[in-house]
């Protein structure tokens, strides 16, 4: 099939590589001029593991090309996906500008029975939306709308493409279903296609969203009760885990969820309960914690460090895998350490060209080592592999304190007392 991508983004990039890979001919489109030039240089403007490869091979097999021209990238196309930003509003609520921009770009060229597809993170209700705009902007045409939400992660986004846990097909007619299913044709042996309406597809992005930060806010209230109380919160998340009903997956403490889609999703769906006079208390609640949980951990930090202190940050991302910054929990910490008197050294292994930009305040250094050197204390703010290695005797050499605060806890416990460093974890006592 044809396809034209709209946004070259994380997922718009990755959908588009993997799309192309199943065999169609893939067009993805950025109104970002030298996002696209970058593109068809070769040059991935974001890192995601494995992405670079695949894009070069499928443009190499002619099937993925990048285009500035929404107009031309969807005039033969049978699908067009929208996978433009979704950003908050300052209420919480989901600013729809790009999705609706993008619709009126797209929705006077399509052809009459192309099918148009939200693949951005929308509120429920936004494929009603979209359709009511794309008609007027078709001079009363009709369109076939669906809703086929997203679930990568950055870090694992091929993977997760690949082989998904379920595919979710929001159609509420036969032509957007039908195109759906045979697009998702090469998935169904792997994997559920659920269908549903495009509604409930909205719906279930964001519950599916909100259920998983709610897991990693419920763990680090744990890890702290774990703290007060002499516990150590990776033997509880391990024995409640193995509860088939509850799930390992996502009960690792750290501080505080970020990125790109939980802070902004959690907001949104709290946004749209009070819109619609059905409250999301919990939800609401998780999202003041988290807030108040980066803030709190810079505060601890600085209540163990000296005054003035020289701390090294180890990690910007907000996780590992990817160099994106957004609502990242170490930049928050960052904050908070600099905004209480101390010096801040950060070392990220992908992030330093967007971090040196949006963080003024610290001194970015091009390896651990180089970050440490005359450093009281360092602090492993993502989960980078490199840092779960790190090497304490060339560390205590280079630093003139011997304290950790690994945040993830991922560093190598006796290695690091062994050289004598005092080792603060997330939910133990140190
Ligand atoms: P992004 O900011 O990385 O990319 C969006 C791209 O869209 C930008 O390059 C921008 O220039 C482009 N754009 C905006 N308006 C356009 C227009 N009219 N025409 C063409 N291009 C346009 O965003 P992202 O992280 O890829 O997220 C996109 C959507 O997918 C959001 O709704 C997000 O919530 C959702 N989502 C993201 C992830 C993730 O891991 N990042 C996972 C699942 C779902
Ligand atoms: C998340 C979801 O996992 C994806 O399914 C979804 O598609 C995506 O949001 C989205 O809608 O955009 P992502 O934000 O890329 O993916 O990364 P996650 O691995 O979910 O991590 C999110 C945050 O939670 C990170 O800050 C991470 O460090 C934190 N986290 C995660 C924890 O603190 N503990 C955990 O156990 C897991």
């Amino acid at each position: 099939m044809k396809i034209a991508m709209i946004g070259a983004g994380y997922v718009g990039l990755t959908t588009g590589a993997c799309l192309s890979r199943f065999g169609n001919s893939v067009c993805c489109v950025d109104i970002n001029q030298a996002r696209v030039d970058s593109l068809r240089a070769g040059n991935i403007p974001i890192y995601e593991p494995g992405l670079s490869d695949l894009i070069k091979a499928n443009v190499d097999a002619g099937r993925l090309t990048f285009s500035s021209s929404a107009e031309t990238a969807v005039a033969d196309a049978d699908l067009v996906f929208l996978a433009v930003g979704t950003p908050p509003l300052p209420d919480g609520d989901t600013d729809l500008q790009f999705i609706l921009g993008a619709v009126d770009a797209v929705a006077p060229h399509m052809r009459s029975d192309a099918v148009l597809v939200v693949k951005s993170t929308v509120p429920t209700g936004a494929a009603q939306l979209v359709r009511k705009r794309a008609v007027a902007a078709r001079g009363g045409r009709a369109v076939s709308v669906a809703s086929n939400p997203e679930f990568l992660r950055e870090g694992s986004a091929l993977e997760d493409f690949m082989a998904p846990d379920r595919v979710v097909i929001g159609a509420d007619d036969g032509v957007a279903e039908d195109r759906l299913r045979r697009l998702y044709a090469p998935l169904a042996d792997l994997t559920t296609l659920l269908v549903t309406s495009t509604a409930n597809a909205e719906l279930i992005k964001y519950a599916a969203n909100a259920f998983l930060a709610l897991k990693i806010g419920f763990i680090n209230d744990i890890a702290d009760l774990c703290e007060a109380t002499g516990g150590d919160c990776a033997a509880v998340s391990k024995g409640i885990g193995l509860d088939s009903r509850i799930g390992e997956a996502f009960l690792r403490p750290g501080p505080g969820f970020g990125g790109s889609c939980f802070p902004k999703d959690t907001r949104s769906l709290a946004a749209t309960g009070r819109r619609y006079g059905a409250p999301q208390p919990l939800v609401e609640a998780l999202v003041e914690r988290n807030l108040e949980r980066q803030v709190a951990i810079g505060r601890r930090l600085s209540a163990v460090l000296g005054a003035g202190s020289r701390v090294t940050v180890l990690g910007a991302a907000f996780k590992a895998g990817t160099d994106d910054l957004r609502e990242s929990p170490a930049l928050a910490i960052v904050d908070a350490l600099l905004e209480d008197g101390h010096t801040v050294h950060i070392h990220d292994p992908k992030a330093r060209e967007v971090g040196e930009r949006l963080v003024t305040g610290a001194k970015w250094s091009s390896s651990p080592y180089e970050a440490a050197a005359g450093a009281d204390a360092v602090v492993v703010a993502t989960e980078w592999p490199e840092f779960a290695a790190l090497d304490f005797e060339r560390l205590a050499r280079m630093m003139s304190g011997r304290l950790i605060f690994d945040l993830r806890n991922i560093v190598d416990r006796n290695a690091a007392l062994a050289e004598g460093f005092t080792l603060h974890s997330v939910g133990q006592r140190p």
